[in-house]
């Protein structure tokens, strides 16, 4: 079999250790020819490819972003438009034959398994792996990125807690997660966060600036909050710049905030994402060898399986009430809002 493989999206660590993974299972264990795209589908427009070796793919796992390039080129988009008079979706269907492609692996979050599910759907052998910093993709316990991402969340709220001590202030750190507060969740609980805000759960800002009284009144002369970017605000002022204000105003404690920004994206994976990137990249090949397409492999509990692509696609994986760091954090007395 003859496989193309590209990455779509905004880049995560991890994604060269499942292009890797897909790569080398295919080479090594199934003799097949893989395809490199890229920049996303629009290297599928455009002809952009190269052939992976084995040697192309030597110093993946470790390695940050995409060596394959991405965009978020998205085929399906509404007036998205048309090349040369002819419309994306079926210039894709073109370029896969014209390419000799008996399948395509698409590496991507939200956007990308919508449509990799259109694809699908139009009768394109598709196969996918979820990705993304977020967590949000429905159907996975967890997309790769998502530990690399809390870690380096983590770390840098572990740093803010000094220099929140020796000014006595209060720091507030907005990290990304887009509408979903899985980033927030798990490095504000592991960072031993305060008060922490997620999009899924509404905030009264009078009750946050009390917590932060009540700290100071107990002898805790700093506190730390930890904002997901995708939390209701004035639609003016980014999450974290907006929350800092706030309290100030509530609390009158000097309040500073800290964007932590594309660093929770860059670099090298943890040890956590490249093995789970190694096993859905495994097993994602084992889905095309199988010609078992049309599917999105997925982590549920410690196993990796797969899940249809009509299933997933345009649903969002959130934080509920009764998730378990939500539910301990608060019997803790820790502050969701
Ligand atoms: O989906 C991953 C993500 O990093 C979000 O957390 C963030 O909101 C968004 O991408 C930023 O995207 P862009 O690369 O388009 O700025």
């Amino acid at each position: 079999m003859r496989i193309g493989i590209l990455t779509s999206g905004g880049d995560c660590p991890g994604i060269n250790a499942t292009i890797r993974g897909v790569s080398k299972t295919a080479i090594c264990e199934w003799g097949m020819e893989v395809i490199g795209i890229h920049s996303g589908f629009q290297g599928l427009l455009t002809g952009d490819v190269e052939q992976l070796t084995e040697k192309s793919l030597s110093g993946l796992l470790n390695l940050g972003g995409t060596v394959l390039g991405t965009s978020r080129e998205k085929p399906f988009k509404k007036n998205g438009g048309t090349v040369d008079g002819v419309d994306k979706p079926t210039l894709i269907r073109r370029n896969m034959e014209k390419l000799g492609l008996d399948c395509l692996v698409c590496i991507g979050g939200n956007g990308t398994q919508k449509t990799a599910a259109k694809l699908a759907a139009m009768g394109l052998n598709i196969v996918s792996v979820p990705k993304t910093i977020d967590n949000d993709i429905w159907g996975t316990d967890i997309s790769f990125g998502f530990d690399s991402a809390v870690t380096i969340a983590t770390e840098a709220i572990d740093r803010l807690h000094s220099t929140a001590s020796s000014h006595k202030r209060v720091m507030v750190i907005e990290v990304m997660g887009h509408k979903a507060g899985w980033i927030a969740l798990y490095s504000g609980m592991a960072g031993g966060g305060d008060v922490i805000l997620i999009p899924e759960i509404s905030y009264d800002i009078h009750h946050i600036g009390d917590v932060i009284l009540n700290r100071v009144k107990q002898g805790r002369n700093y506190s730390i909050v930890v904002v997901a970017e995708g939390i209701a605000t004035d639609g003016q002022s980014r999450a974290g710049e907006y929350i800092a204000r706030a309290i100030e105003v509530e609390t009158g404690i000097e309040s500073r905030e800290t964007v932590l920004g594309y660093i929770q994206r860059g670099g090298s994976p943890t040890a956590f994402d490249r093995n789970l990137s190694t096993r859905m990249g495994g097993h994602a090949t084992e889905l095309v060898a199988n010609r078992d397409f049309g599917r999105m492999v997925r982590l549920k509990g410690n196993e990796v399986s797969s899940i249809p692509l009509a299933e997933v696609a345009g649903k969002l994986k959130l934080v509920t009430e009764d998730e378990d760091l939500v539910v301990q954090g608060r019997r803790m007395g820790i502050c969701f809002g």
